[in-house]
């Protein structure tokens, strides 16, 4: 059957319609919101490049994040800002440090309203800003393994729900998910940042987190921009190793990669909606090239639509906020 007894837009003739044919819909449930913590009290420390986020003490976070439980938000994912950085990045796995006492103060207020993730990597505590430890100008990967390992473990005995290995060091996840057993938290699960790629829309995070490489790039770590069947193995090695969700990142300009993990695996799969993404929506908006809400909710969207069961995404209290007016 064709034109004229198929006519398509009888189903987008009114709003009601629309509604009743929807494929997709967004939740508050959908989302995690990425939160920088700092050391001090009191601190709310705007980043220039992403309008709205803040680094904020403990106490500060602790505030927003009465709002997120409120907004219907489950998660949110914490990176910290140290007080000293050093070529291997203790306070990384310091049980003091503004990450592992966010943790504590967000579990002892929130309970099990709040699922709280961490943001397990090297770059944020480390002088030179690389992801591991250098060496002659390398990042060593077995290295690595060991305080990565260390990291999550302090993540875990501060209270985190689940811990998200973000470096892309090779066999992180099977060697995290063993350290974490042994030491008694067989009940914390890993989000694999599983396919992240080193992108150039991660530009805001590392004015936000402070951690932008002293010298070259992560690209002999992260993948590879072009990549596709990569990133698939990239996945299923974590998958193997123990990973109980998988992650693209970043994720409107890699669909096609979300779309493929969600037809090849069963685990629950997550999108992070990276910085870069953030700021050009905003940034265009600013200027009034683009209406923000609809532009941030289609690009949503479109992650959920190509298969994220979760979008760790800056937007997520606006778009909550957006969805609880109907
Ligand atoms: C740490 C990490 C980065 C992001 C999340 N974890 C930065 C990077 O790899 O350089 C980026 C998040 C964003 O841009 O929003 N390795």
């Amino acid at each position: 059957m064709g034109f004229p007894e198929r006519r398509m837009r009888r189903m987008r003739r009114t709003d009601t319609i629309r509604r009743m044919v929807r494929e997709t819909r967004l939740s508050p449930d959908d989302f995690i919101l990425p939160m920088f913590v700092a050391p001090g009290s009191g601190v709310r420390k705007p980043i220039g490049s992403m309008p709205g986020h803040f680094q904020l003490s403990v106490d500060e976070a602790v505030k927003d994040c009465g709002e997120v439980v409120g907004l219907g938000i489950p998660a949110v994912i914490l990176f910290g800002i140290p007080e000293r950085k050093d070529p291997l990045g203790t306070e990384a796995y310091s049980d003091k440090a503004p990450v592992q006492r966010a943790v504590r103060a967000l579990k002892k207020t929130f309970g099990d309203s709040l699922c709280v993730v961490t943001d397990v990597c090297m770059c944020e505590y480390t002088d030179h800003g690389h992801c591991g430890v250098v060496e002659k100008g390398e990042v060593l990967n077995d290295e690595t393994l060991e305080l990565l390992a260390k990291e999550a473990v302090s993540h875990a005995r501060a209270g985190a729900d689940i811990v998200a290995p973000s470096d892309m060091m090779d066999g992180r996840i099977g060697f995290i998910r063993d350290e974490l057993d042994e030491a008694g938290f067989d009940h914390v699960a890993i989000m694999a940042y599983a396919a992240k790629f080193a992108s150039g829309f991660y530009g805001p995070f590392r004015e936000a987190a402070e951690s932008a490489p002293k010298f070259g790039d992560r690209r002999a770590y992260q993948m590879d921009p072009p990549n596709a069947r990569e990133a698939l193995m990239e996945m299923l090695l974590d998958e193997e190793e123990g990973a109980d969700i998988l992650m693209v990142k970043p994720a409107g300009p890699y669909l096609d990669i979300l779309r493929a993990a969600r037809d090849e695996f069963d685990l629950p799969l997550a999108a992070y909606q990276v910085s870069g993404e953030f700021a050009t929506i905003k940034a265009a908006a600013e200027r009034g090239w683009i209406d923000h809400d609809r532009v941030m909710m289609e690009s949503l969207v479109g992650i959920r639509r190509a298969g994220a069961d979760m979008i760790l995404t800056y937007f997520a209290k606006e778009a909550a906020r957006l969805l609880g007016k109907g």
